[in-house]
């Protein structure tokens, strides 16, 4: 079986969580290809994150010198599970439409593999109709949508938005594929 997972980290206030759900799933033996939604490159840098999957981290659909020429299709390509953690509204609301506008949403729109997407935001944008449409619509297509959870959120409240622990989401994973929990 391929150990190949496709990481996509988009620009919440979690995305260093990402970064954590990253190093987990490398020592879980899996090789982590990381791709950086364009804003969530002003939150943490591609260098950080490729510290800790220990390979190159893509950011563009026509990057400057393609190593590879197509790198969503080759991204998608033979990977075991592509898990979006964490997931913004925005991101979410691009997937459940198809959007194809940037390399992670072009890499996920090519991926056949199972998905998981934890979304990450405040809760009033996760009460949002919009944000719960979008997301009944991806999970009736079986995408499994982990959390969010109720706690403390980057901007000062609480409530439902907070996204799931990156040791969850890990436990997740690897139930789906087979390799524990
Ligand atoms: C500091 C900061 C934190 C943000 N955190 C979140 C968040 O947790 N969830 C969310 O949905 N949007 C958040 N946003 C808004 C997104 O960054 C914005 O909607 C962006 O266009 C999403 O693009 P992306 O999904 O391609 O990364 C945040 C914005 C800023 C400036």
């Amino acid at each position: 079986m391929s150990r190949k997972v496709v990481l996509g980290i988009t620009s919440s206030a979690a995305a260093y969580k990402g970064v954590a759900l990253a190093s987990m799933l490398r020592r879980s033996g899996f090789e982590v290809e990381g791709v950086l939604s364009g804003p969530a490159t002003r939150l943490i840098g591609p260098a950080q994150l490729a510290c800790v999957t220990g390979r190159a981290v893509h950011t563009d659909l026509f990057p400057a010198q393609p190593a590879d020429p197509i790198p969503h299709i080759s991204l998608s390509e033979s990977a075991a599970l592509a898990v979006v953690a964490p997931a913004t509204a925005h991101f979410l609301a691009r997937m459940a439409w198809g959007f194809a506008d940037d390399l992670l949403t072009s890499t996920i729109l090519a991926c056949d593999c199972p998905v998981v997407v934890a979304p990450s935001m405040n809760s009033r944008m996760w009460a949002n109709p919009a944000t719960r449409e979008n997301v009944q619509k991806l999970a009736s297509r079986g995408v499994r949508i982990a959390g969010p959870v109720s706690g403390a959120l980057a901007c000062g409240t609480s409530g439902e938005g907070r996204m799931m622990e990156p040791g969850d989401i890990l436990s997740i994973c690897l139930g789906i594929l087979g390799t524990g929990a």
